[in-house]
């Protein structure tokens, strides 16, 4: 199980291993972090690095989800701070999406490019489906982990990704809003691209830190308010975050189809 923590959360389990993995993208934003929850390996990385030195876009995603696989993650949570969309989904709110919107716009997403690996392989051109971007199951088990913690999840909505670092205009925050789109962020996108590329489970946990600007009348988004509001719900996004990695599947024993991703593409490359 792997889970990639958000703008102020940057430490999940207590009793952890500090492994530094580097993979042929560079390095990920930090070490990864293992240790055990209800007997299950886990395997921690905070998105941002500890210090919160990574802006959304110029996180590596491509080395993030690699160096998950590459230490045998194969289901990912990834929890992130968002804006609502709508005045029902203010601060404090939990959605797990079902549907994602990629307004990011320069950012490399994906392992299949025909970019040569340090190494030599050169990867093929793949298409991977993305119609379903996130994981049913782990959609299913962070929805059920919330509803244990009494914290009544919004199931399913869109998450819209912007590339920022800036917050949205209140022109776009109000397009945003009105195509439907529930809630707003610079991280979701392109990590679950880059997990079903890798044939990994991936599901978001979009909590909601603001109302974007076209959503409220006040001065717009900070960080600082974006911070306070995570910092105020980290504990018990992670008690959630426990009871839903020790209620996932067995990774070899995953029904989901995530897996099957890359099923009948001839790759060029050896995943790790
Ligand atoms: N992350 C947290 N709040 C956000 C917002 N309003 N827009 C984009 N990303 C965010």
């Amino acid at each position: 199980m792997g889970v990639i923590g958000g703008s102020g959360f940057y430490s999940f389990l207590d009793d952890v291993t500090e492994v530094t993995v580097d993979t042929p993208y560079g390095p990920p934003s930090d070490s990864l972090f293992l240790g055990d929850v209800a007997g299950r390996r886990v395997a921690f990385l905070p998105r941002h690095g500890r210090a919160h030195h990574l802006a959304p876009h110029r996180i590596n995603y491509r080395a993030n989800l690699w160096a998950l696989r590459s230490v045998g993650v194969r289901q990912v949570l990834g929890p992130c701070a968002v804006g609502g969309l709508r005045p029902a989904y203010g601060p404090g709110t939990l959605l797990v999406p079902d549907q994602l919107v990629d307004r990011t716009k320069a950012r490399a997403q994906s392992y299949f490019d025909g970019e040569p690996l340090p190494d030599g392989q050169v990867p093929h051109i793949v298409h991977v489906g993305f119609a379903d971007p996130y994981c049913p199951t782990g959609r299913r088990v962070a929805l059920a982990a919330a509803r244990g913690r009494n914290w009544e999840p919004v199931d399913g909505g869109t998450l819209v990704v912007i590339e920022g670092p800036r917050f949205s205009t209140r022109a776009e925050s109000q397009w945003h809003a009105a195509q439907g789109w529930s809630v707003v962020g610079m991280t979701g996108h392109p990590e679950a691209v880059l997990a079903r590329e890798l044939g990994l489970c991936y599901a978001s946990m979009a909590l909601v830190t603001d109302l974007d600007a076209g959503t409220e009348s006040g001065e717009g988004v900070s960080h600082e308010e974006v911070l306070k509001v995570f910092g105020e719900n980290v504990g018990r996004l992670r008690e959630v975050l426990f009871d839903a990695v020790a209620a996932l599947p067995d990774g070899a024993a995953r029904e989901c189809g995530c897996a099957d991703a890359l099923k009948g593409w001839d790759l060029g490359i050896t995943l790790p």
